[in-house]
């Protein structure tokens, strides 16, 4: 096992946005939930742009990027729109994620292997602005491989199967995981992972080698409506630091 560093949490703040859109005004503020969660340590604020724009919205990147002071994580579609729009704000970093409008959630990595070509040039767009790009893929080899082939930095693992699994599958899902992590060293990428991760799952997600950063959302979200989104964020960074 190589040496631990401690692992980096990316607080994706969606959700702030959600409750907001519920009602279409300001509240709750986006910008301050940013801010409380870095003064949690939060590492990264992550924000998925999508494109029916459920939730975050255009004016939310622009402002998050002038705002706050650790990195943004922008999650995209590759549709051309979105990524004209990155290219403009030219976030500290991008994870590209694939779109269906009727989903709930991004429901499964992007298809690297079918999508290549288009891929390869968001990625390149996007890294000629200073962009660091991250794919987000399922643990699978072969999408492993062609993402290693599109020249991103890092890819950024589905945790979903592994969240949403019991008993022997769990652990099933924690070797696939751990296996390619070993793969996708090899290959000289960087890894992160997310999806699904929470306070009772995300410890043997930070214990596996390589592993740069989650990203979490829901649960930290959750969570902060009982203790507030500073202490939220402590404890789950606690815990990701503690492997
Ligand atoms: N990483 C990616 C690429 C995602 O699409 C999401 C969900 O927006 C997350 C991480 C965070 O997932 P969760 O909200 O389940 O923690």
């Amino acid at each position: 096992m190589p040496f631990k560093k401690s692992v980096k949490l990316g607080l994706n703040i969606d959700h702030v946005a959600t409750l907001r859109q519920a009602r279409g005004g300001r509240e709750p503020d986006v910008i301050r939930a940013a801010l409380e969660g870095i003064k949690g340590g939060a590492d990264g604020i992550t924000a998925h742009l999508r494109e029916d724009r459920r939730h975050i919205q255009d004016r939310d990147v622009f402002e998050l990027k002038r705002v706050i002071s650790v990195p943004l994580n922008l999650e995209m579609s590759i549709e051309k729109e979105i990524v004209k729009i990155a290219s403009k704000l030219a976030p500290a970093k991008a994870c590209l994620v694939p779109e269906r409008r009727q989903e709930l959630t991004t429901e499964g990595g992007l298809d690297v292997i079918s999508g290549k070509n288009k891929i390869k040039q968001s990625v390149a767009r996007l890294q000629n602005q200073g962009v660091e790009v991250s794919l987000f893929i399922d643990p699978i080899p072969k999408q492993i491989e062609a993402a290693s082939e599109t020249n991103t930095d890092f890819i950024e693992l589905h945790t979903g199967s592994y969240a949403n699994s019991t008993g022997a599958s769990r652990k099933r899902e924690l070797d696939r995981l751990l296996r390619a992590c070993q793969f996708a060293h090899s290959l000289g990428l960087r890894i992160n992972a997310g999806h699904g991760l929470n306070y009772d799952n995300v410890k043997p997600i930070a214990r596996l080698p390589y592993m740069v950063e989650l990203n979490i959302g829901h649960s930290i979200i959750s969570r902060s409506v009982f203790i507030g989104l500073r202490k939220a964020v402590e404890e789950m960074r606690d815990l990701i630091r503690e492997v």
